[in-house]
């Protein structure tokens, strides 16, 4: 039977590259992909860096991946300190998380939706809003961020009979035709579409005098005031004490709800179950919440959910994966070991943000979301790759290296990350 690189290990473990990255398997397998995705998608680099006459390379090819390792098609194991765009919080290929999909998959792979639930689904339902806020015990499943913030808008419309959103600068809420617009990350993103999308969005400062919220929101007539409690995308970036808490109350004088995008920072990435001090009419859960099954949810008060109205038979709004159960199987999974997740991203995330500033570094964010202030982030992103350290750039100016790392990280790839920042920062 063929082995593995990463049977026998936790993925605790430094990094050790066989070959320069991207090695001769990742860059057949990218000659593949380049001939058959769409290319838009998949950033050829070494292709433009000719072009643009810039040092850049192709992307290396995901194998496998267990704890804070992965492996790569030539065999290369790094450390991740993504998490995979934040999705492997709880840890990559979490025991609990593959055990409960497997037991899933022996079970049911698909059921009905909306028209028969499956049992798994309702148990995750049930799970979900006892671990949202109180109050907020009414959700919508998905399978994106994107699908999260689409009813997350719907429901708003529905229950304020008005179409104004507002959100704030830097803010990234998905790509699907109903967010695009709402990203207030980068223009290039939204103006191809905006002849066909939401035309109604507008947008403040993340961190503005809240008393431009209600005045906006009282003269544009807004129905939803959309907020990340900490921006990802953006670049990591925490507002003041206080400020949510002043938005929310400005907003609702006139009449709008508030909703918290926590698709990256919710579910104990930032060392709190919910990064947000305020509890929201309405919540988006995403990335985490599957262990890696693709699975999100729009949660909300019962006041914001009855606003859709009971079923009249066919439901106004939901998909042919509804809930699907391998999702809801390792969201239980989740779910269940997320008091532990959320106490180790706050312990793990003391330790790295204290070796960081103790090498003099800018660190911004909270528990495992933090970002690094460097003036040169994707060079140094760059230069990380190449001793086997996977994190990415974020911030409009591409200004903060964003690290995102799974719970699990350990202290010997705490330390070594550190180190190989500072060589190459
Ligand atoms: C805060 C936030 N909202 C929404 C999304 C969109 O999620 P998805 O890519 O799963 O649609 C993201 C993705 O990065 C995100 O960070």
């Amino acid at each position: 039977m063929q082995r593995h690189p990463h049977e026998n290990t936790t993925g605790s473990d430094l990094p050790a590259l066989v070959t320069p990255l991207p090695g001769p398997a990742s860059t057949a397998l990218v000659d593949v992909l380049a001939r058959h995705e769409c290319p838009a998608i998949t950033a050829r680099r070494a292709r433009r860096a000719a072009s643009l006459g810039v040092a850049d390379t192709d992307p290396f090819v995901w194998e496998t991946a267990v704890g804070a390792n992965l492996w790569d098609a030539d065999g290369n194991r790094l450390v991740d300190l993504t998490a995979g765009f934040g999705v492997a919080t709880v840890g990559h290929r979490d025991p609990a998380v593959v055990a409960a999909a497997h037991a899933q998959v022996d079970r049911l792979l698909h059921a009905m939706g909306d028209a028969y639930p499956d049992v798994t689904r309702i148990r995750l339902l049930e799970a979900l809003a006892a671990a949202c806020p109180d109050g907020l015990d009414h959700a919508i499943l998905g399978l994106s961020g994107a699908d999260a913030v689409d009813a997350v808008v719907k429901t708003a419309v529905l229950a304020t009979g008005r179409d104004g959103v507002l959100v704030f600068e830097g803010s990234y809420h998905g790509l699907s035709l109903g967010t695009v617009p709402l990203q207030a990350y980068k223009a290039s993103f939204s103006d191809p579409f905006r002849g066909i999308t939401h035309p109604h969005v507008h947008v403040l400062p993340f961190g503005c005098d809240p008393a431009d919220v209600g005045a906006l929101v009282q003269r544009e007539g807004i129905g939803l005031v959309l907020v990340e409690p900490i921006q990802g995308r953006g670049g990591i970036r925490v507002p003041e004490d206080g400020w949510l808490r002043r938005v929310h109350r400005e907003a609702r004088a006139h009449g709008a709800l508030v909703a918290h995008d926590e698709i990256q920072c919710g579910l104990g990435r930032t060392g709190a179950v919910w990064a947000g001090d305020v509890t929201p009419d309405l919540l988006a859960v995403g990335k985490a919440l599957g262990g890696g099954f693709p699975l999100s949810a729009a949660v909300g008060t019962s006041a914001a959910m009855g606003a859709w109205g009971a079923s009249k038979g066919e439901a106004i709004h939901t998909q042919t994966f509804l809930g699907h159960p391998v999702g809801c199987a390792a969201a239980l999974a989740v779910l269940g070991q997320l008091d532990t997740m959320t106490a180790r991203c706050a312990e793990r995330g003391a330790r790295l943000a204290g070796r960081l500033a103790a090498e003099g570094l800018t660190v911004q964010g909270r528990g495992l979301m933090l970002g690094v202030v460097l003036p040169d982030a994707y060079g140094v992103h760059r230069r990380l790759l190449a001793r086997g350290y996977l994190a990415l750039p974020a911030g409009m100016q591409g200004e903060v290296l964003a690290l995102t790392p799974p719970s699990v990280l350990s202290d010997a790839q705490i330390d070594g990350f550190v180190e190989a920042l500072v060589e190459v920062a």
